[in-house]
């Protein structure tokens, strides 16, 4: 026993493939193999010798078997290591890419249009004074048109911007005219959200002061504006309003561009959207500047973004863009 144990031990250690393994497995644990051999030798003891006999060789013949398990997985990690053979010539495994989001694209390509019509893009502060973004603006305290857009006040004088308005004068106090600017950015309003409204949502500010500047100069700029954005003439109108730092004021609509003007449900059968606020700079606005208000002429609008981004993919749900949900995020 202590000769086929040595010997076992030995052998198994050296084999060097799965095939060599399993043809000493079955030499020493076959069916016929030594230890068998062993276990039929002990049938002519005596009945004490062949118990403890018995349990010897069984104990022999569990450790053989841990020690052929343990070689077949080292034998097995080797050749797989060996056999692993790497194909140059196959294609690498794409990496998953990201890409910007409908919002960036469409503020980027604005800014693009914009800048190619000598236009300045201005950063700005989301948090706002009461005097920027209403007082300079010719909302005295306690106008009713403050109540065109609801606010989110921080304390008395701070709020959250409610329009990108207040960057005409920021941006006038500062720099002499002739100008022309955009000022994009995040705007707050306690609205409940639905399909076409958030609390939260951007604007394009623009600003452009000259001598003798007329609607006849927005129109040509906007018209411009959304042929490049759209790829194609886009047909507009401008529509009377009220806003009380521009003189007159209108809100240019365009043709919806779901039904091509036949009515649909996203321009609720009138054919035209809306897509901002506009209007001819009040001299309120130039002296809250500091400029001579009838020295000056300047037309101002405000874009909205996500409006815009609605039209050139056609999201028909404004609250799409701030769901994040990886299906409709990856279509763009
Ligand atoms: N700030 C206005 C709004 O948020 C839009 C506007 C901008 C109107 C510039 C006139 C001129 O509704």
């Amino acid at each position: 026993m202590e000769h086929i144990e040595l010997e076992a031990k030995k052998e198994i250690g050296s084999a060097k493939n799965s095939q060599e393994l399993e043809a000493l497995r079955i030499k020493y644990l076959g069916r016929k193999g030594r230890m068998a051999e062993l276990l039929l030798q002990i049938k002519d003891l005596s009945n004490e010798e062949r118990a403890q006999r018995g349990k010897q060789i069984n104990q022999l013949k569990r450790e053989l078997e841990e020690l052929f398990e343990k070689k077949k997985n080292e034998i097995k990690n080797s050749e797989s290591n060996k056999n692993e053979k790497i194909d140059v010539t196959a294609p690498g495994r794409a990496l998953p890419f990201g890409h910007l989001h409908p919002r960036t694209l469409i503020l980027r390509q604005v800014e693009k249009i914009f800048q190619s019509l000598g236009f300045s893009v201005v950063d700005s502060s989301e948090m706002e004074t009461d005097y920027y973004n209403f007082q300079a603006l010719n909302f005295p305290k306690d106008h009713p048109a403050r109540d065109m857009q609801d606010t989110f006040y921080i304390d008395d004088e701070l709020l959250l911007r409610t329009q990108t308005s207040p960057n005409q004068v920021r941006y006038m106090e500062k720099h002499n005219p002739p100008l022309r600017v955009i000022v994009p950015g995040k705007v707050f309003r306690r609205d409940a959200s639905d399909a076409t409204h958030e609390s939260q949502f951007y604007q394009v500010e623009g600003l452009m002061v000259d001598k003798n500047i007329s609607i006849g100069n927005f129109k040509a700029v906007i018209l411009e504006f959304f042929k490049q954005l759209f790829g194609k003439e886009v047909k507009i109108r401008l529509r009377p309003s009220f806003f009380p730092f521009t003189e007159p004021s209108f809100e240019p609509d365009i043709q919806c561009v779901f039904c091509d003007g036949k009515g649909c449900r996203v321009c609720k059968n009138t054919g035209w959207i809306e897509m901002a606020g506009a209007g001819m700079v009040h001299p309120f606005v130039f002296k809250s500047a500091g400029y001579a208000p009838y020295e000056w002429q300047g037309f101002a609008f405000g874009f909205g973004l996500d409006r815009l981004a609605m039209m050139k993919y056609k999201i028909d749900d404004l609250r799409m863009l701030n769901f994040g949900d990886m299906r409709f995020l990856r279509q763009f």
